[in-house]
């Protein structure tokens, strides 16, 4: 036994009394916990914990942290750059039993929420107070490992990010404090802003056991628009003129034509395989249907054609889970295939040419590559369908997004819209950040001197 494995038995030894059957040494439970959605490595934890509150988390850190054993925070497990992937071994917290919706404040316009609470879960809850809670990633993560990963969807684009709509946080920091961050008003100018040190540090400062987040108001109307291009760069050009001109469009989704194949096939539907945009519109009846006008003059200036329009929940419910499954519609494309995912974002201006150069590059490949973008923010994401076990194909993979990074970072843009850093993309975080990846490092340094919380990740590698 090495060091880490002797300590994580002591760990074990003292937790069992306070978790019993949560906190789990089978094989079973750590190869679940051994890896994410992405191609990377799996890794197995030496246990993993189910703690039910705050007090069970202070618990496991503390006793992590006098025996030096690393802490890995885990959510749904649907990260995609291996963040929860535990490389060092030691203790997985997973947050799925902590699914309690503490507090619906509708005249704040806001939830409290442990969090393991899903994105699903929370909506579901709300439904009667007509609100939502707007971030929407592909699947039904937590909202903790949202926040960790800063992450999006695509509702972004009018409602924002975790970043913005996480108010306020409760924190357990590498020495078992717990802490809360932020706070329930609007606005707030005191203080180092240590929510937003949390949200996005992909719990390698500390473990969000509770969150504080913003609802918005349910659209009276809502409309959704599917439309053809004949051109990737069309379709494109539409939606930064689209953007350009501040029409506050609720979800702006490019597709290229790989993915409108591997959708069609996946999930049912019957879309003209073509670039194509999906459109969503949010307000009152007679501003939906300004927007809807607004925006379908633009899009046929470029080309735009075979609109198809939507009220009807049912048929959106449909097109957006659609949508939202297109992880699974991809790998469905090569049986046996892992993703390795690109997801760059770029000043708007620099969209088009950025998508185009995207598509050649994958077009000149060997590999099979697509493209689907959360355009209105100048996101997107390329997914190049590679078996893992290939040498050749990891390492074309690689070279596709590497050029794809390169070329986001020359325009000013970055090598993450939402996925984040994670193994996948720290040897990037430096060519981006340069210097500043010094002050990350002391910033870790100084909140987790041992390097126990979630370590080889960013803070300490990059
Ligand atoms: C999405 O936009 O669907 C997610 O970010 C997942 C993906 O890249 O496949
Ligand atoms: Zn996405």
């Amino acid at each position: 036994m090495n060091h880490i494995q002797t300590s994580a038995s002591l760990v074990v030894e003292e937790l069992k009394p306070i978790l019993g059957d949560r906190l789990a040494t089978s094989n079973a439970v750590r190869e679940h916990h051994s890896h994410d959605t992405s191609w990377l490595a799996p890794h197995m934890p030496d246990a993993v914990a189910f703690p039910r509150d705050e007090d069970e988390v202070v618990a496991i850190v503390r006793a992590c942290a006098k025996h030096g054993v690393p802490v890995v925070p885990f959510g749904a497990g649907s990260s995609m750059e291996g963040h929860t992937i535990p490389v060092r071994g030691g203790v997985t917290i997973d947050t799925r039993e902590m699914n309690r919706i503490v507090e619906i404040r509708p005249k704040d316009g806001l939830a409290v929420v442990q969090a393991g609470v899903t994105r699903k879960q929370l909506n579901e809850e709300l439904r009667a107070t007509g609100l939502m809670f707007s971030v929407d990633p592909g699947s039904d993560a937590s909202l903790g490992g949202m926040a960790s990963t800063r992450g999006s969807g695509t509702t972004a684009v009018r409602y924002g990010t975790m970043r913005e709509n996480v108010m306020a946080l409760r924190v357990v920091t590498p020495d078992g404090t717990p802490i809360h961050t932020g706070s329930r008003a609007r606005k707030s100018s005191t203080g180092y802003d240590l929510t937003h040190l949390f949200v996005g540090a992909e719990g390698t400062l500390g473990l969000i056991t509770e969150l504080t987040v913003r609802l918005h108001p349910i659209p009276e109307m809502v409309s959704s628009a599917v439309c053809a291009f004949e051109d990737v760069g069309e379709a494109v050009q539409a939606v930064i003129e689209t953007v350009q001109y501040g029409i506050p469009v609720a979800r702006v989704e490019f597709m290229d034509e790989v993915a409108i194949e591997g959708t069609n096939a996946y999930s049912g539907l019957d879309l003209k395989v073509t670039p194509t945009l999906f459109f969503e519109f949010h307000g009152t009846p007679a501003w939906v249907d300004e927007q809807s006008r607004l925006v379908a003059e633009i899009a046929s200036g470029h080309g735009g054609s075979d609109f198809r329009w939507s009220t009807d929940p049912d048929e959106r419910a449909k097109l957006w889970q659609a949508r939202h499954d297109i992880y699974w519609a991809t790998k469905a494309q090569r049986p046996g295939c892992e993703l390795f995912t690109g997801d760059i974002c770029v000043p708007i201006s620099r969209l088009a040419e950025s998508i185009v150069a995207a598509r050649e590059d994958i077009d000149a490949s060997f590999l099979k590559g697509q493209i689907i973008g959360h355009v209105g923010d100048g996101n997107y994401h390329t997914a190049y369908l590679i078996d893992p076990n290939s040498k050749e194909e990891l390492e074309e993979a690689e070279r596709l997004s590497g050029l794809l990074v390169e070329r986001a970072l020359a325009v000013g843009g970055t090598a993450s819209g939402e996925h984040g850093i994670g193994m996948g993309k720290i040897k990037y975080l430096r060519k981006e950040h340069g210097a500043a990846v010094d002050v990350m490092k002391r910033i870790k340094a100084a909140l987790d001197p041992a390097g126990i919380m979630n370590p080889g990740k960013m803070g300490q590698e990059g």
